[in-house]
This record gives C-alpha cells, sequence and structure tokens, in this order.
C-alpha cells in the first residue's frame, strides 16, 4: 500500500501532531508523516520530532522580510521532502491565497471550535461567554479565508457549570487528539470527496463516522 507523504506543521507544543504521529505508526495508515515543519524553530514540538527520530524543518518567519518570501520557503521545503498532504496543527500563522491555493484539496487543520461558530483565537473564553452547551473542535480544509473551508470532521462535548476557559481547552484539547488521527485516515484513505462547501464521506454505500462525542460521565 501506498502511503500518503504528509507533513505537521506546527508553532508550539505539538500535542495535536504527537496524536497524529502515533496514529499513524500503524503501517497500515494511509498516510506516512515524513516531515514536521515550524515557523518557530525552537519551538517544543520540534524538539520532541527530532528527538523521535523524524525529519523536521523550522522555517523561521521572522528572518523573511515578507509573509510571501516565508511561505516560499516553506514550500521549497515541502517539495523536498514531496509532500503530498499538510496537516495544520496548532500552526499559528495566516497563510496567503497563494500558499493555500497551491495546496487546495491537500491542506487541512484542526481548529479548537465546533466552526463555523468562534472562528479566530480564544473559541473557550468567547463560548463560555456566549453560553454555548455544546462546545468542541473541527478538522477542515483550508482555504484563503480563515477557518473556513468544507468540515471533514467534528468532535463535540458539553459545556458544565464550573467550566473556566481552561477547564474547556483541556477537555477540548484531548478531544482533538481523538478526531484529528480519525479525520487524517478518513482524508488519505481516500474517503472524502468536496462537494461545494461540504464534504462527502459515505463510501460503498456506507456511512464513515465524522462526529464524536464521548460518553457522558
Ligand atoms: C490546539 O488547540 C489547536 O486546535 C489550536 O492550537 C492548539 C495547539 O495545540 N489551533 P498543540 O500545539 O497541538 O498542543
Amino acid at each position: 500500500m501506498r502511503r500518503l507523504r504528509t507533513a505537521v506543521l506546527i508553532s508550539g507544543r505539538g500535542s495535536n501532531m504527537q496524536s497524529l504521529v502515533a496514529d499513524a505508526r500503524d503501517p497500515a495508515h494511509p498516510a506516512e508523516i515524513v516531515l514536521v515543519a515550524s515557523n518557530d524553530p525552537t519551538c517544543e514540538g520540534l524538539k520532541w520530532a527530532r528527538q523521535e527520530g523524524l525529519a523536521v524543518a523550522g522555517v523561521d518567519h521572522r528572518i523573511h522580510a515578507s509573509r510571501e518570501d516565508f511561505e516560499r520557503v516553506l514550500n521549497i521545503t515541502l517539495g523536498i521532502h514531496r509532500i503530498e498532504l499538510v496537516c495544520l496543527a496548532g500552526f499559528m500563522r495566516l497563510l496567503t491565497p497563494w500558499f493555500v491555493k497551491a495546496w487546495a484539496g491537500r491542506l487541512i487543520n484542526i481548529h479548537p471550535a465546533l466552526l463555523p461558530s468562534f472562528r479566530g483565537l480564544h473559541t473557550h473564553a468567547r463560548a463560555l461567554a456566549e453560553g454555548v452547551k455544546i462546545h468542541g473542535c473541527t478538522v477542515h480544509y483550508v482555504v484563503p479565508a480563515m477557518d473556513e473551508g468544507p468540515i471533514i470532521a467534528q468532535a463535540a462535548l458539553p459545556v458544565r457549570d464550573d467550566d473556566t476557559p481552561d477547564s474547556l481547552a483541556t477537555r477540548v484539547l484531548s478531544l482533538e487528539h481523538k478526531l484529528y488521527p480519525h479525520a487524517l485516515r478518513l482524508v488519505a484513505g481516500g474517503g472524502v470527496r468536496v462537494q461545494e462547501n461540504r464534504t462527502i464521506t459515505g463510501r460503498d454505500g456506507r456511512e464513515q463516522e465524522t462526529f464524536i462525542v464521548p460518553p457522558l460521565d
């Protein structure tokens, strides 16, 4: 079985990247993670990946004159590693339409909210401020507009009376660690078709699971 050569882009601690790497250690996984890259060469996640013996690349955005220059170097790095699919996992740089279009259909992201609610930052504090009872995370294809693009899979949990932004962040993060590996398997396995702004994931007459809800405790 040919496995899709996949890169994970991070900016910080990289816990989502670690969950993707752990799942893709399965030789039957349709994706092979062959590169972990970051715009911050000193970040924690990159150190972890290096220790694991993965190929890593630090492309420091601060030494490039423009966003475009940074992305061109990033794009060349992806090319050198013959990358076919890119997973953004806590990658905190906005990507230009040029880069996003170059990777259209091959670039996915995880967002810590149930899109289309709470695009952008501080999603957990904003969810609490709005008083929502359900919160969660979303894996979606990346399009030029931030946190838009066809949704691949979502996971949800109930908001508790005593939740704080931190407690919600912790519970959503552990859901992210289940959702992202699941979504990567779907995408890399060829089980996801995009139709306008939707993804169709049914295959051979069977629905694929694209919604995760942990049991209530
Ligand atoms: C995650 O919550 C991700 O959804 C968001 O930033 C956080 C990154 O965490 N975009 P990590 O670096 O994967 O631990």
